[in-house]
This record gives structure tokens, C-alpha cells and sequence, in this order.
């Protein structure tokens, strides 16, 4: 059975306007693909998590410990999904290695240390359980060639190789919070191990399928 590792947003999971009934039809959609493949995903912290980052800063926290808050609300986005399905884990794993040990068909998991998003630690669940993709899903359609949200008049990438990305954007995580389409030191991870890896919008279900099944999907595949 093939290993899929999916690294889904917490804007995504749970945007400024929750909505239950997406939640129920993601349920379901994984429920259908942990039948064909093992599934490990790795929830982010979205919306919710830089709000308390942002309060955190202002109160003068450090670096380390906005980080902390961030992974403290990826596990509770971990716990709401895996609880979402009964076929997943019930408790949270807090490192990759427990994650991987974990043999129920769906293993969800939120984040592990400071100094990185959960695009890193989706790449790290990836290299370690040799998955056959990396699909992330993040809440526009992709990567683009500038920031879609800011710009209208940003172009959507078909594909990107994995050296653009790392010109453009780096290997160093900036800060906590920071919310970039993939983060440094997953993009690291990436190109070091050959890691096949799709960005899809997820709130497109269909869209997310197909990446999944590695089908033709409107999103962007990484050329390593
Ligand atoms: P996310 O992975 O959610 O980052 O982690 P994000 O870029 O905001 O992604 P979206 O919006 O969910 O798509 C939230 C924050 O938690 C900390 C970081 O500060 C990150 O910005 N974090 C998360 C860690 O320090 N380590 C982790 O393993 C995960």
C-alpha cells in the first residue's frame, strides 16, 4: 500500500468562518482514501494559531515561545480532525518518529519543535516513511509568482522546480506565523531527500483527490 503524507492548512481546516459541513466532507474524502493508501497528515495552525502569536508578541514574548503557542494549536486542529474519523489516532503524537510508529490507517499530527511551519514536518513524515507524494494543501490554488491574496494580478504555476523555490524563498525559517506558501526548511527537506510534491487549493475537495491520486489536478507540481 502506498504511503501518502498531506500537510493541510489550518486555513484550510478552520478558516475566520468555520464551516462544519467542509469539515464532514474532508472526513469523509479521507475516509474513502485511507482504503487505498496509509495516510499521514499533519494539521496547521491557520488563522487561530497567529492570533495567538500576534497577542503573544505584543505582550513581548520570545521568539520560542510564539512558536510553542503556534504548535500548541496545530495538536488541537490534530485532535478535532482525528476525532472527525474512526479509523485514526486518538492521541497526538508530538515527533515524527512516534507519528510513523502509529498503525492505524490514518495517522493525523500537528507540530513538533520551534523554528519551522508544518510544511516542514509533513516533508520530515515523507522522507521518514518513504511516501510515495507530499501533497499540500494550503487555500489558493497553488504556488503563484507572487503572493495571490495581495496581488490580482498574480500568476498561477503549473509547475515550479524546486531550485526557483529555494532562490525565491530561501531554506531559514523567518518567524512565527510567518505565512508563506512553503516554508524554508521544508523546501530543504524537499530537494535533499526528492521528495514528489504537489501544492492543491483544499478547500477544492475534488482538486485534493485527484493530487492525491496523482491524477491531472489544477494546482502546482514541484520539479525536483
Ligand atoms: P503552521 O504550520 O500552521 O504555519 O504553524 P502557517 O504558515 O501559519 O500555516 P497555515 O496558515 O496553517 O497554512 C503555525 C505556527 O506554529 C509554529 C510556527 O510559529 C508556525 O508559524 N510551529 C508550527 C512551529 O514552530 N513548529 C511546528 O512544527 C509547527
Amino acid at each position: 500500500m502506498e504511503t501518502i503524507v498531506l500537510s493541510i492548512g489550518g486555513s484550510v481546516l478552520l478558516p475566520e468562518d468555520i464551516n462544519p459541513y467542509f469539515l464532514k466532507k474532508l472526513g469523509d474524502l479521507l475516509l474513502k482514501l485511507c482504503k487505498k493508501y496509509k495516510l499521514f497528515i499533519v494539521t496547521g495552525g491557520g488563522p487561530i494559531a497567529r492570533r495567538y502569536i500576534g497577542v503573544g508578541r505584543k505582550l513581548g514574548f520570545n521568539e520560542e515561545t510564539l512558536d510553542e503557542l503556534g504548535i500548541a494549536i496545530t495538536r488541537v486542529n490534530a485532535k478535532l480532525l482525528s476525532n472527525m474519523m474512526s479509523c485514526s489516532n486518538k492521541i497526538i503524537p508530538s515527533t515524527t518518529d512516534e507519528a510513523k510508529k502509529i498503525d492505524t490507517p490514518i495517522v493525523v499530527m500537528g507540530g513538533t519543535t520551534p523554528g519551522h511551519s508544518t510544511d516542514m514536518v509533513g516533508a520530515e513524515l515523507a522522507e521518514k516513511t518513504q511516501a510515495t507524494r507530499f501533497i499540500i494543501a494550503t487555500n489558493v490554488d497553488g504556488i503563484y509568482d507572487k503572493d495571490p491574496n495581495k496581488y490580482s494580478d498574480a500568476r498561477q504555476l503549473g509547475e515550479i522546480s524546486i531550485d526557483q523555490l529555494i532562490q525565491n524563498y530561501g531554506t531559514q525559517w523567518s518567524s512565527a506565523g510567518e505565512n508563506i506558501v512553503i516554508d524554508g526548511p521544508a523546501l530543504d527537506i524537499i530537494k535533499k531527500a526528492g521528495i514528489k510534491t504537489f501544492v492543491v487549493n483544499g478547500k477544492k475537495l475534488g482538486q485534493l483527490e485527484k493530487a492525491i491520486n496523482n491524477q491531472p489536478f489544477y494546482g502546482t507540481k514541484i520539479r525536483l
